[in-house]
């Protein structure tokens, strides 16, 4: 038999029982605040048909061009696409169960996404999006309290190192003005232009603002700004949200480059950004895309989410030093096997039913070799199941953590008490 020893898939990372707190300390925090608004989980399938990113997404936009793992269903043939993103997929989900007829919608989310993009520190091929979408309000106020929620969440994390950057793409036919005028000044500047840039003047002039091209960073920081192409509802949107976000006490800059990777937008675009991360520091992105309901099939109404890299907030996390550690478990049962082993189990189950962590030791060992797993395991107290103690109808308990006060040093408990007393012991912890 061959011995070949496999890898995983390239840009595509297990996630190890060791960051398994990390992990769950970011959801649930984030996933508390989202609740405190109103936000509530939809969980869509990670595959859908290839039109609903394609459409939604944009045809010119990397994500559509390069990014997507795109198959024919052998079976049916339809075309099929692992999900780059949530948001086409969430509007693709509320038009089908026209869960706008009505009403308004908070949606939050949080699963893999797909993209095959060159695998980097903070760049991977599936990664993880906690989103949210907030479906049927027409904003700016709606715009400004994702941005204060989002502050909270960051501030609940503990991750102070981030700054926001605002931008507004304006409403369709200032976006075509500022388009037109956009093309007419790259035209005019053809030999300063990468090849990226010649493909997309045509097609997608503004994605030409976000190159990362050094030789090309004066000729699109002089290029004509969407903000002076803004009529005065527009205008007026941007400083309502922006006069909301500043009363919240929330600092941040106009980035006018800011133009985002995905077509649906309008009005409002935002990031937060780390300077911690190198060059994968953009952990969250949003905005409103009012014109992708409608684009998607459905009635138009309007629509504003964001969605944060869980890879990269976790990573930053660990920058921050903030890394939560949680024992496997609170108590371990040490016993001599046979009989003492099922009363270990009976025990460990009384202990169960009154919320308690609880790990029996699963197989023979000595008791030395059990107090090794005992202690490794994090837990609190270790009870002793043995021979002697139960023929007298007892446990012991041992502290092994500082801070396990209750029981000093070794204790003798009746073995009914055992689970009411060290529930007891482990809520005082608590407190
Ligand atoms: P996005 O900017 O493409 O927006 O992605 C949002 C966040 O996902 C990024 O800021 C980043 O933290 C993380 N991310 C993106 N690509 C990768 C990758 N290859 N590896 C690791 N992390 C990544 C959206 O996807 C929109 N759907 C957000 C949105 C929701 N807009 C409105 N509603």
């Amino acid at each position: 038999m061959s011995k070949e020893k496999f890898a995983g898939v390239k840009g595509m990372n297990d996630m190890l029982p060791a960051d398994a707190t990390i992990w769950q300390t970011v959801q649930q925090t984030a996933v508390g605040v989202l609740e405190r608004y109103g936000y509530q989980e939809i969980r869509t399938p990670i595959l859908e048909n290839t039109k609903v990113f394609t459409r939604g997404v944009g045809e010119v936009t990397d994500i559509v061009e390069k990014e997507m793992y795109s198959f024919t269903d052998s079976m049916n043939g339809d075309q099929l696409t692992l999900r780059p993103e949530c948001t086409s997929a969430v509007v693709r989900s509320v038009n089908e169960h026209n869960l706008l007829y009505g009403a308004t919608q908070r949606l939050w989310y949080m699963g893999p996404m797909f993209r095959h993009e060159r695998p980097q520190r903070g760049r991977y091929r599936q990664f993880h999006q906690l989103g949210a979408e907030a479906l049927g309000m027409e904003g700016p106020e709606i715009d400004a309290e994702m941005i204060i929620m989002l502050a909270r969440i960051w501030k609940e994390l503990g991750v102070g190192d981030v700054h926001l950057e605002l931008n507004t793409l304006g409403a369709l036919t200032e976006r075509q003005a500022h388009r037109e005028a956009l093309i007419r000044y790259f035209e005019g500047n053809q030999d300063i232009l990468d090849e990226d840039a010649k493909r997309r003047l045509y097609t997608n002039p503004l994605r030409i603002l976000d190159t990362k091209n050094p030789e090309m960073q004066d000729l699109v920081n002089a290029a004509p700004r969407l903000l002076d192409f803004l009529g005065d509802d527009s205008r007026q949107f941007l400083d309502r949200m922006e006069s909301i976000v500043s009363a919240a006490g929330i600092n941040y800059v106009i980035n006018p480059r800011l133009v985002r990777g995905l077509d649906y937008y309008n009005h409002t675009v935002f990031e937060w950004i780390t300077d911690k991360l190198g060059a994968q520091g953009t952990i969250c992105g949003g905005g409103r895309y009012d014109p992708l309901i409608e684009m998607l099939g459905g009635r138009p109404a309007p629509g504003v989410g964001f969605a944060m890299g869980m890879e990269r907030v976790i990573e930053l996390m660990r920058e921050c030093g903030n890394v939560p550690q949680k024992a496997q478990t609170d108590v371990y049962v040490l016993h001599h096997g046979g009989e003492t082993q099922v009363k270990a189990m009976l025990l460990a189950e009384a202990m169960r039913d009154l919320g308690v962590r609880v790990m029996v030791h699963p197989n023979k060992g000595s008791i030395k070799s059990q107090m090794k797993k005992a202690d490794a395991s994090g837990a609190c107290f270790a009870v002793f199941a043995t021979e002697d103690e139960l023929a007298s109808g007892t446990v012991s308990v041992k502290a092994l953590r500082e801070g396990a006060t209750v029981y000093a040093e070794q204790t003798t408990v009746a073995l009914d008490q055992a689970a009411d007393a060290i529930a007891k012991a482990l809520s005082f912890r608590a407190e």
